[in-house]
């Protein structure tokens, strides 16, 4: 299967979680054998040659991330909702397309210097990536680079994002 008919098969769902959100369910992709395969090869080929560490945020990020990280031989940094993590090392509050949120970095696992790629499924409004990225740098780590599968162009991430390296697989 080509990365044109793996991203095929992202579903859109209109207005969920609330009406006027158009959603996109990853979930078809992710139970696609192929589709997941060509998907995480071509995310694997997006991570910054120096980085060190991949980074993911809670809970399609950590599909991604795990494969990718398996991929390339790289461990995976869990980046948690809130309540989740023992011994935190950041926790940031954000602002979401929908709502609000908050991100919780493990202690002790993305150290000084580390430099850190950061894995998601969707980068909309760059909030939760922009929030992960500021805990990873809080912790004294770098982020390398951030990839996703799918940009949503109107949400204009980018310009939360402004200054670091993001690579997509699809702009929509
Ligand atoms: C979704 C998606 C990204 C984030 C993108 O996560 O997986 O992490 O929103 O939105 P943003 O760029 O506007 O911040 P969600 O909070 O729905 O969590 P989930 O992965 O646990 O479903």
């Amino acid at each position: 299967m080509d990365l044109e008919g793996a991203l095929d098969l992202i579903v859109e769902v209109p207005d969920f979680p609330e009406p006027g959100v158009l959603f996109r369910d990853l979930a078809p992709l992710f139970a696609h054998a192929e589709g997941f395969a060509t998907v995480v090869n071509a995310l694997a080929e997006t991570i910054e040659p120096d980085t060190e560490l991949l980074a993911a945020v809670e809970a399609r990020g950590f599909m991604l991330a795990s494969a990718v990280g398996y991929a390339r031989g790289l461990g995976v940094v869990l980046v948690r909702k809130p309540g989740k993590l023992p011994l935190v090392a950041q926790r940031i509050d954000y602002a979401l397309e929908y709502g609000t949120a908050s991100l919780e970095l493990p202690a002790g696992v993305a150290g000084p210097g580390a430099r850190v790629g950061v894995v998601d499924d969707v980068l909309a409004t760059g909030g939760t990536v922009d929030a992960t990225c500021q805990l990873l740098e809080r912790a004294g780590a770098e982020v390398a680079g951030i990839s996703v599968v799918m940009e949503l162009a109107a949400l204009d991430g980018r310009a939360a994002l402004s200054g670091r390296k993001i690579r997509s697989l699809l702009v929509a």
